[in-house]
């Protein structure tokens, strides 16, 4: 009875030690596989930083790339968008950024290391909706004061083209602007600061 017991519990381990050796070796055929994805998914669930050529964005366009799974706007600002923005100081909940994210290098009012080139985290404040890119002057939804901006399509949040969010609206704070820094003119990269100088 005992020995029963005994050759019941080998069996198990024979099986179960036959069951190791072939996962094992299933492992060591998908190494090939695995040695060439796993950088770029190691690098992404970690926040890699992600370049960007911006050489291509026409004056007052918009382009979204990705970094950390959420969506960047990159706009080129025209001189006509970067003057208005003095003008909504006024219109703004928060004109200098105070409450909101953005790193200490960017400008204060422009929110931008270039002023031309504005960087964004393109995620709602409010819930996390993003954004749509109205650019257009006094469009018929928006009114005629509209000057171009974001209109959040979830439940109406309004910023300018610096990312900041309009008085008493839904979204408490500005769109955050994520760390940013230039390689060269048109190679910049996002995730990493700009080192100081
Ligand atoms: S998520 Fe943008 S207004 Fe609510």
């Amino acid at each position: 009875m005992s020995n029963d017991g005994v050759n019941a519990g080998r069996r198990r381990f024979l099986v179960a030690a036959t069951s190791v050796v072939g996962a094992a070796g299933a492992v060591g055929a998908a190494v090939p596989f695995v040695g060439s994805w796993f950088p770029s998914a190691k690098a992404k669930a970690a926040g890699a930083p992600v370049k960007v050529n911006i050489g291509k964005i026409e004056a007052g366009q918009q382009i979204v790339a990705e970094w950390r799974g959420q969506p960047v706007f990159i706009v080129r600002r025209t001189e006509e968008i970067l003057s208005n923005l003095a003008k909504l100081e006024g219109t703004v909940a928060d004109p200098q950024s105070a409450a909101s994210v953005q790193p200490e290098y960017v400008d204060k009012t422009n929110r931008a290391i270039k002023p031309e080139i504005l960087v964004l985290v393109g995620l709602c404040t409010h819930l996390g909706c993003s954004p749509s890119f109205r650019p257009e002057v006094a469009p018929a939804d928006l009114g005629a004061d509209w000057v171009g901006g974001y209109f959040c399509p979830c439940h109406g949040s309004k910023y300018d083209l610096a990312g900041r969010v309009y008085k008493a609206q839904p979204a408490p704070l500005n769109l955050p602007v994520p760390p940013h820094t230039y390689e060269s003119d048109d190679v910049l990269i996002i995730g990493v600061d700009q080192e100081k100088a």
